[in-house]
């Protein structure tokens, strides 16, 4: 069973809470692809519904925690050792087209240092957890990334910039890289999600540039206590300010490291 710290209980309590309505959006969505419209306004709403019960819940409970979440911005707390870093719908795209592959993604700060971190996804049930020094969970079963150490064998996720992304000709080039040299590629669409997948060992390593700290700051404890290394792509701890991430066993992370730069 995962030890749960008090505040991880809460952070629980509130991802299944705005995870139930969520599960009803997405049964609703299905009737909206067909309309011309489309379903972008009906996503914006459940979008900002989700934070603001996820919002409402967390502060009721843990009173002067700030807040760093994806709609509302940072929102300063009367406590300045803590703060959530919240994505209230972590997949946005996927789940506006019907794609069960989004989360709920909430992770806590004491002093700067992540401690507790939550990624949810409704429709699947899968609740991944984790607390500093305390090892990282898929529901009560614990989690250790993939064991593979030669890059022929694994397979890697990623996140390719679309309209509007800056960072494209860099991604190609990375993206042309990792397929000569792996046996194989993924995009799923949802950064907190592809840690907590590389986490249980799904698949070997995630990279992915310019994502927010929102995006990952859940994912990175899940990956750290599941045994993995996770830095920037200079190999320093610089993800959540520069929003560039390479997530591996400590066999890979080296090799990637390289590849990704063109240095193999
Ligand atoms: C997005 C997802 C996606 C990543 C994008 C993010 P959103 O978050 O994490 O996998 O490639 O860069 O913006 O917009 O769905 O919350
Ligand atoms: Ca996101
Ligand atoms: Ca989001």
């Amino acid at each position: 069973m995962p030890y749960l710290s008090p505040a991880l209980n809460v952070m629980i309590a509130a991802a299944r809470k705005a995870g139930r309505a969520l599960i009803r959006d997405f049964g609703e969505l299905e009737n909206l692809q067909i309309s011309k419209k489309g379903p972008a306004d009906f996503v914006t709403t459940a979008d900002s519904r989700t934070e603001r019960v996820l919002v409402e819940e967390l502060s009721r409970t843990r009173p002067g925690y700030g807040f760093l979440v994806e709609e509302g911005g940072a929102i300063e707390g009367k406590d300045k050792t803590h703060r959530f870093i919240i994505d209230p719908i972590d997949g946005t795209s996927n789940f506006m087209h019907g794609i069960p592959q989004f989360a709920i993604s909430i992770a806590l700060e004491r002093e700067g240092h992540l401690v507790s971190a939550l990624v949810f996804n409704p429709v699947t049930d899968e609740m991944y957890v984790a607390e500093k020094g305390h090892g990282a969970y898929l529901n009560d079963r614990r989690l250790r990334v993939a064991g593979r150490k030669s890059l022929s064998d694994i397979l890697v996720a990623s996140g390719a910039p679309f309209l509007g992304k800056d960072g494209r000709e860099e991604f190609l080039t990375e993206l042309d890289a990792v397929i000569g040299a792996t046996a194989g590629m993924r995009r799923f669409g949802s950064a907190s999600l592809d840690l907590a997948w590389m986490a249980s060992g799904r698949f070997d390593a995630f990279w992915e540039r310019n994502l927010k700290p929102w995006d990952i700051a859940a994912g990175i404890l899940l990956v750290r206590e599941a045994g993995g290394v996770v830095t920037d792509l200079d190999g320093r701890d610089g993800m959540m300010d520069c929003g560039n991430i390479l997530a591996a066993n400590d066999a890979l992370h080296k090799q990637l490291l390289d590849l990704l730069r063109g240095k193999s």
